[in-house]
C-alpha cells in the first residue's frame, strides 16, 4: 500500500482480557476499520501460534497457572508472537493487535519493554464482561467452533472451555490506575456500555478510541441498495441529481413490497438515503424513519459531472486513462476520488458501527461499493471494482469470524447499457 491518511509512529494495540470476552472480535474489527482508512494493520493471534507449534486441542489443564510445561509453552508462543510482530512492525507495518489473554502485570511489562525497545507505542485494549449469559453465550456460539475443538462433542467443548476460563480466573490482573498508572490503555467495559481511558495520547490511539467507543457485540444485518435506475443511468451519464426512470420507480415500488415482507413494521428499521433526488424517490412510501445523509451523496465528479463515460474518453483523455490505469486514487478535477470517499464515509461507518437496529442504506454506487469494503474487511484499493447491482439489495450480517454477504435482486432487469 503506497498511501497512508497520516504518517505515524507504528502503534501496537495489545489484547487483554479472560477467554470468551470478545477480544477476537473486537482485533479484528479494530484491523479491518484501520485498513479500510488506509493505515497497514494486521492481528498476530497468539493462540494460532500454539495451534500451529503444539496442535489444537490442548485441554484446560494445559492453561493451569501450576502446569510449569504448559506455562513455558505458552510464554514461547507469546514470544514468538512478539518477535513477528515487531519485525512486521518495524519493517512494514503501522498497526499490529496482539490477540491473546495477556492476563498478567508481568507479561505485560514484559510486552512493553520489548514494543519501547523496538520503537513502537503499546497501547493495551482490555475487553472487560463479568455477565455470565454474554460469557455463556460466546462459549456456546463462538468457542465451541474453535479448531481447538474439532471432533468433539458440543458439551465437552463447553465444560473444557470454562474450566480453562477457571484457570485464567486465578491469575488474572485487570488494569487499573493504581497499578498501570503510567500504562496507555482502554478498558472497554461491557461492551460499549462503560470505557475507561488511562494516557491515551496522539492521532490515531484517539481515532481508535472513539472507534472502540461505537462498538457493540449484537450481530444485526446492514441492508444496502442503489437508488432505483435513474434518467442518468439510461444515458451511462455520471453525477448529477436526475429523478428515476420508469424503471427506477418499478424497483422502488417493488423495495417497499421486499421491505413490507421482510422487514415488517413490527420489527425495527432506520433507513438512510443520500440527499439526491434519486434515493430520496426510492426511499418514498418506505414507512420507516429516514436519515438524510450528505455525506452518503455519490463521488464527485467535478468538472465530468453529468457527461457520459464516452465524453469523459473524448473531451479529457489523459484523464480517462489515468483513471482506469488507477482507478482508486484517481480523483476528478474538482471533484473526488475513491480514497477520498473513505475518508469522507468514516462518520458514516461510525454511526453503522453504533446502530444496534438493522439499517438500509439506499445511496449510489461508489459509496456503496467503499462501504461493502468495510463491512466485508476487503482491502480500500478493490472498492472501485465491487459488484453493487442495481435493483439489488445486500444483506450484509458481520459475524466474529467474517461477514455473510448476500444478493438480493429485486427487479427489473435494468435497461441501460452497461458503464466501461
Ligand atoms: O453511473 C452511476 C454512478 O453512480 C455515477 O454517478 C458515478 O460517477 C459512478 O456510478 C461511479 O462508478 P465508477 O466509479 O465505476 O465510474
Amino acid at each position: 500500500m503506497t498511501w497512508r491518511p497520516v504518517d505515524l509512529d507504528p502503534v501496537a494495540l495489545v489484547m487483554v482480557g479472560k477467554p470468551a470476552r470478545g477480544k477476537t472480535y473486537t482485533a479484528r474489527r479494530l484491523a479491518r476499520y484501520t485498513n479500510w482508512l488506509g493505515y497497514r494493520s494486521r492481528v498476530f493471534n497468539v493462540g494460532t501460534y500454539r495451534r500451529e507449534r503444539l496442535g489444537a486441542g490442548q485441554p484446560a489443564s494445559f492453561f493451569s497457572p501450576d502446569n510449569r510445561e504448559g506455562r513455558a509453552a505458552r510464554e514461547a508462543m507469546a514470544e514468538a508472537a512478539v518477535d513477528d510482530l515487531l519485525a512486521w512492525l518495524v519493517a512494514d507495518g503501522e498497526i499490529a493487535v496482539l490477540d491473546a489473554t495477556n492476563s498478567t502485570r508481568r507479561r505485560r511489562a514484559w510486552i512493553r519493554g520489548r514494543c519501547e525497545a523496538a520503537g513502537v507505542q503499546p497501547v493495551f485494549v482490555e475487553v472487560v464482561c463479568e455477565r455470565p449469559e454474554v460469557i455463556a453465550r460466546n462459549v456456546r456460539e463462538v468457542k465451541v467452533d474453535s479448531p481447538d475443538y474439532v471432533g468433539r462433542s458440543k458439551d465437552h467443548a463447553i465444560e473444557d472451555f470454562f474450566a480453562r476460563i477457571r484457570e485464567y480466573d486465578r491469575v488474572y490482573e485487570t488494569l487499573d490506575p493504581t497499578h498501570d498508572a503510567d500504562v496507555s490503555y482502554v478498558r472497554l467495559i461491557d461492551m460499549g456500555e462503560r470505557i475507561e481511558l488511562n494516557r491515551i495520547e496522539g492521532f490515531l490511539p484517539g481515532q481508535l478510541v472513539v472507534f472502540l467507543m461505537h462498538l457493540h457485540d449484537l450481530q444485526r444485518p446492514v441492508y444496502l441498495t442503489r437508488h432505483g435506475e435513474s434518467l442518468f443511468n439510461v444515458e451511462n451519464r455520471i453525477g448529477g441529481d436526475p429523478d428515476l426512470s420508469p424503471a427506477g420507480q418499478a424497483y422502488a415500488a417493488n423495495l417497499r413490497s421486499w421491505v413490507a415482507e421482510h422487514l415488517p413494521t413490527t420489527q425495527p428499521l432506520t433507513v438512510w438515503t443520500s440527499t439526491l433526488r434519486r434515493t430520496a424517490q426510492t426511499a418514498q412510501g418506505l414507512g420507516r424513519a429516514t436519515r438524510a445523509w450528505k455525506l452518503l451523496d455519490e463521488i464527485d465528479a467535478g468538472d465530468c459531472d453529468g457527461w457520459t463515460y464516452g465524453e469523459v474518453a473524448e473531451r479529457m483523455p489523459a484523464d480517462f486513462h489515468a483513471r482506469k490505469a488507477d482507478k482508486f486514487r484517481y480523483r476528478y478535477p474538482r471533484g473526488e476520488s475513491y480514497q477520498d470517499l473513505i475518508a469522507r464515509l468514516e462518520p458514516v461507518v461510525l454511526e453503522l458501527e453504533r446502530q444496534q437496529e438493522p439499517v438500509l442504506v439506499i445511496a449510489h454506487q461508489a459509496v456503496l461499493r467503499a462501504l461493502v469494503c468495510y463491512l466485508v474487511g476487503s482491502p480500500p484499493e478493490r472498492s472501485p471494482y465491487v459488484e453493487v447491482p442495481l435493483h439489488t439489495v445486500l444483506r450484509i450480517t458481520p459475524g466474529p469470524y467474517g461477514s455473510e454477504v448476500v444478493h438480493l435482486p429485486l427487479g427489473p432487469v435494468p435497461a441501460h447499457p452497461a458503464a466501461p
